[in-house]
């Protein structure tokens, strides 16, 4: 079943140029200039006027607001990349219904480049894409998907073609005059070089050519891109290169798990493309794979050939409850909230109320049974549905426990996924603080978000009393930013009261933004506070909120001295 773009019905061959614009056979202002109109600028997105050609009538999601998917050649073809391919493989994604899954991104990594002309014009392999990286863009949106290119920061790209370094400007243009939506950069052959620096190059030249396109920073990791990437791109890798084995795919999951309060809407941690379909893990790991992705708010990436995907890989890169999971527009990365050897878990809270995201994963060689309570995902004990999200049933669980143990059998390299929908606790009438009350969710960059003391080191309740420009707060939050805590009100509660402020532990260069967050609305947001600043007394309204968020973000420099108190947090309820 072919689907043409955006409507549904078939796709068909178009006949440019017999004057008539037959919409019904794909036929588009972009594929067929000589027989359509395009008419951008009136208001309506028409059929076949896309955001990539016309921003002023089509939605836009880029930059987009959840995590980045779409398919990238490397994992799979390597340098083996021509415009023949990327036309295929655009064509299957569309055909196989990856596209209306949401994967929207094809991108041509490594090699597509081979020289510079006199004037310094990157030169596209002339025998791989004989018609130019244009028209490949151009066939590309016309089938209404985005269109990604490579390159890389250093004077090379990690292939030893020509990278961007001193051609940073010269190059976002080509890539924006190409029709380019994606910008995937390197960090090979750049020796001596700042890589915080170096993006912020390529993000201002971006900014530069007016196209939106989506940065992703590849780097590795190296100079924790997860404290100024938000402030420069969309993603940020966080990891080495992945590889198709399973030690890889857990590698690259605790690379990312630390940097979860980094991740926030448009902004992610990146733990690399997806291997599932390339033939070097079971069935059973691909699932652990893509569901650990999901878990992790990352870019779906697909790195596998989509002309050529058998049921299985179909199956689980096409499964929309954990598509849906990956997708949740909260961008609340997922945490670990248990490990021993034979299971651990992980989970996030979804934007649905009540509804939780729940990942067991078994990295033994045998199978075992992992079990969790509703209060280690911040529900309230008591009864919840739980849904299975890999055999689309509700489930029960499947050992016996305690009456909070919720316990569940784990294949061997492998993992459940759950979307359990519980109640959640509800705050006290009268004044409470929050530093008593239950949280949904919390997490901090270097051990857990403490109650009534500074965040301390990494072990829980190793920090001191909470004190701000030498004055001590009995009460209050102490968190290492960027880091986030939420909690559920139920539209009961009318004022808060807390004094924002860096903890007088933090030495040196500490620096937060303060964030209070009212159902996603930001009720406050404070300057970059330092160590010089006073501390910020915040009274905010509440008044029909259902989840408070309090955000300390490491505002885009070192994170290591950003000691963040939410000193009092004095809450009122009904
Ligand atoms: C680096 C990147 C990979 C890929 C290759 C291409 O290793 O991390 O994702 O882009 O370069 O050469």
């Amino acid at each position: 079943m072919l689907f043409a773009v955006g409507c549904g019905s078939e796709l068909h061959v178009a006949k440019c140029g017999n004057g008539y614009c037959e919409k019904d056979n794909a036929e588009t202002c972009l594929s067929c200039p000589e027989d359509c109109t395009c008419a951008c600028g009136d208001g309506v997105c028409t059929f076949g006027e896309y955001c990539a050609i016309c921003p002023h009538d089509c939605a836009c999601t880029i930059p987009p607001k959840t995590p980045p998917m779409g398919f990238n050649t490397w994992n799979h073809f390597h340098c083996d990349v021509s415009e023949a391919l990327i036309r295929e493989v655009a064509y299957a994604m569309v055909e196989k219904g990856l596209m209306e899954l949401g994967y929207q991104y094809v991108v041509i990594d490594d090699c597509w480049q081979v020289a510079r002309d006199p004037d310094g014009t990157i030169v596209p392999d002339p025998e791989r894409f004989p018609s130019g990286i244009k028209a490949l863009a151009d066939y590309v949106h016309q089938l209404g998907l985005y269109f990604g290119i490579y390159t890389c920061a250093g004077d090379k790209t990690c292939q030893g073609r020509p990278g961007s370094l001193g051609f940073e400007g010269k190059d976002m243009q080509t890539y924006a005059d190409f029709g380019v939506d994606f910008v995937k950069v390197d960090w090979c052959y750049t020796k001596g070089l700042d890589p915080k620096e170096r993006y912020r190059i390529f993000a201002d030249a971006i900014a530069k050519t007016n196209r939106n396109m989506v940065l992703s920073i590849c780097n590795w990791g190296i100079g924790e891109p997860w404290v100024w990437g938000p402030y420069t791109g969309t993603m940020w890798r966080t990891s080495m290169d992945i590889t198709d084995s399973f030690i890889s795919v857990l590698f690259n999951m605790e690379q990312t798990l630390p940097w979860a309060g980094f991740a926030r809407e448009g902004h992610f941690n990146d733990p690399d493309m997806l291997e599932v379909g390339n033939g070097g893990m079971s069935f059973d790991e691909y699932v652990a794979h893509m569901s650990l992705w999901a878990m992790l708010a990352s870019p779906l990436i697909l790195g596998n050939d989509v002309r050529e995907m058998d049921d299985a890989t179909i199956t689980i890169v096409g499964n929309e409850e954990v598509i849906a999971i990956d997708q949740d527009p909260w961008v609340v990365q997922g945490v670990r909230v248990y490990a021993s050897e034979s299971g651990q878990v992980f989970y996030r809270p979804l934007a649905e109320y009540g509804a939780r995201a729940v990942l067991l994963l078994n990295i033994s060689d045998e199978e075992s049974v992992v079990g969790f309570s509703l209060e280690d995902i911040g529900l309230r004990n008591g009864s919840a549905r739980i849904r299975d999200v890999w055999r689309h049933e509700e489930v029960a669980p499947e050992e016996g426990g305690g009456s909070d143990a919720l316990r569940f059998r784990v294949p061997a390299h492998g993992a459940r996924m759950f979307v359990v929908r519980g109640e959640e606790e509800v705050p006290p009438s009268g004044v409470s603080y929050l530093s008593d009350l239950k949280w949904m969710y919390s997490v901090g960059s270097l051990g857990p978000v403490e109650r009534d003391m500074s965040n301390g080191g990494s072990e829980k309740g190793d920090g001191k009393r909470l004190q701000i420009r030498g004055k001590v707060y009995e009460k209050g939050i102490g968190m290492l930013a960027s880091g986030r805590v939420l909690v559920y009100l139920g539209g009961r509660c009318k004022r808060l009261e807390v004094v924002v402020g860096l903890d007088d532990e933090a030495k040196g260069e500490g620096s937060v933004v303060f964030r209070i967050k009212a159902d996603g609305r930001v009720l406050f947001e404070s300057a970059l506070l330092t160590l010089k600043d006073e501390a910020v007394e915040v009274h905010a309204d509440l008044t029909g909120t259902r989840v408070l968020w309090l955000e300390a973000d490491a505002g885009g420099d070192s994170y290591r001295d950003d000691f963040a108190d939410f000193a009092l947090a004095r809450l009122e309820c009904e």
